[in-house]
């Protein structure tokens, strides 16, 4: 009899992950499991695969030529539409090698030096690190643990981000490191605060495929008017594995941000690959069936950190991430103490977790305590990291 394929999720080849090119598992010591940087230990999905080893197999590595309409600008215009019914306005978009460039190509054209840039901390850290390496001042939006779990005060929200000379807005959502999936409410107080102040924003939606129900993710450029002044960045390299590949798309519906990229010398930025491409359009259009079982393995991992944090002799107060493969533990009553609990916990359970104080960085929100959680990994494997944290702090 024929045995059904392996589930792709159930377990995880951690020889080949340390024997690869990954900072994950090869920056570690043998004897430490990586859960930090926000690549999963899977694999990739079967038509990512098949499309890289046809552009290999061909040895078509020479400059990228398209006979028409950019392939990634078209799964991206398409995904858009099917998946989170939003519209994107056709010949707005292009690609970039990455988020990173974008926000960082965004800071350099829609602000200056000394120029406010409001986002939501804790934050990705190269965020904060770009923004405050190009002369910037980080207006912090904290937040905060309410009852239900994290969000962000929208009362006064124009008044407080005008006070500190906001030029320009990131929303990262669903948020990296809370895993919050903004609600229609949230995003349009942050969208009248950028039509009041005239903002430039940045809507970072990477996560947006990772979206946990009943939650829904709503693109913030589907808001209406702030579309007018909204950049929309993604890619399909947190849901579909493929970071290393380097491939991002910009909808850049602010007319001024257009000029500017228009007059910009087109060598300035650099080209994604064709491999990068390839994987993008393959993921975008013919993997969705491969992203619903990941889902379904994401969300029981989400519960079994949930179950464990509840379980724990401190208390933690965790709030499950309503989307991301990310959880955002707070330490500040476990013997980890109320600092570096990251290093404390890769130094005594040979577990590398994210340093949370990295994710308020450049601002006074004081992260100290926590640190972020990977679980896009095997059951067993996160079992594992949950054993080693709580063993060690016992
Ligand atoms: C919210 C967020 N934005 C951007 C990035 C990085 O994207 P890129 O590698 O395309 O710069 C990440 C990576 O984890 C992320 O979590």
């Amino acid at each position: 009899m024929k045995r059904p394929p392996a589930d792709p999720f159930e377990t995880v080849d951690v020889e080949r992950l340390r024997a690869g090119h990954g900072v994950k598992w090869g920056s570690l010591r043998s004897d430490t499991i990586g859960a930090w940087v926000a690549d999963m230990d899977f694999g990739v999905p079967p038509a990512v695969r098949e499309g890289l080893l046809r552009v290999t197999e061909r040895e078509d590595f020479g400059y990228p030529y398209w006979p028409g309409e950019d392939p990634v600008v078209e799964a991206f215009e398409e995904r858009m539409a099917a998946r989170h019914g939003w519209r994107p306005e056709p010949g707005l978009a292009r690609v970039f090698t990455d988020l990173l460039q974008i926000l960082q190509v965004m800071v350099e054209y829609a602000t200056e030096p000394g120029d406010g840039v409001a986002i939501h901390v804790p934050a990705y850290p190269p965020f904060l690190a770009s923004i405050a390496r190009a002369g910037r001042r980080i207006v912090p939006l904290p937040m905060t643990r309410g009852e239900t779990g994290w969000g962000f005060a929208a009362a006064g929200l124009t008044g407080r981000l005008r006070e500190q000379g906001c030029r320009m807005l990131v929303v990262v959502n669903p948020q990296n490191p809370t895993g919050r999936v903004f609600t229609p409410a949230e995003l349009a107080s942050l969208a009248e605060a950028a039509e009041e102040l005239d903002l430039v924003v940045l809507a970072d939606e990477i996560h947006a495929d990772l979206v946990y129900a009943p939650h829904r993710h709503v693109p913030f450029a589907s808001l209406g008017t702030v579309a007018a002044r909204t950049v929309t960045a993604t890619s399909a390299t947190k849901a579909f594995n493929i970071a290393g590949l380097r491939c991002a798309v910009a909808h850049v519906g602010h007319g001024r941000m257009r000029d500017a990229l228009d007059r910009a010398p087109l060598d300035l930025f650099g080209t994604p690959s064709v491999l990068s491409r390839v994987a993008t359009v393959a993921a975008w259009r013919r993997s969705d069936a491969w992203l619903a079982a990941l889902t379904r393995t994401l969300e029981r991992n989400r519960d079994l950190v949930e179950k464990w944090a509840a379980d724990l002799p401190w208390e933690a107060r965790y709030h499950s991430p309503q989307g991301t493969y990310l959880g955002w533990l707070d330490f500040t009553g476990s013997p980890a103490g109320a600092a570096a609990p990251a290093e404390h916990l890769e130094r005594l359970a040979r577990v590398k977790l994210s340093d949370g104080a990295e994710f308020a960085r450049h601002t006074a929100v004081d992260t100290a305590a926590f640190a972020r959680l990977n679980f896009a990994t095997s059951t067993s494997n996160l079992l594992e990291i949950l054993d080693r944290v709580t063993t060690a702090l016992a």
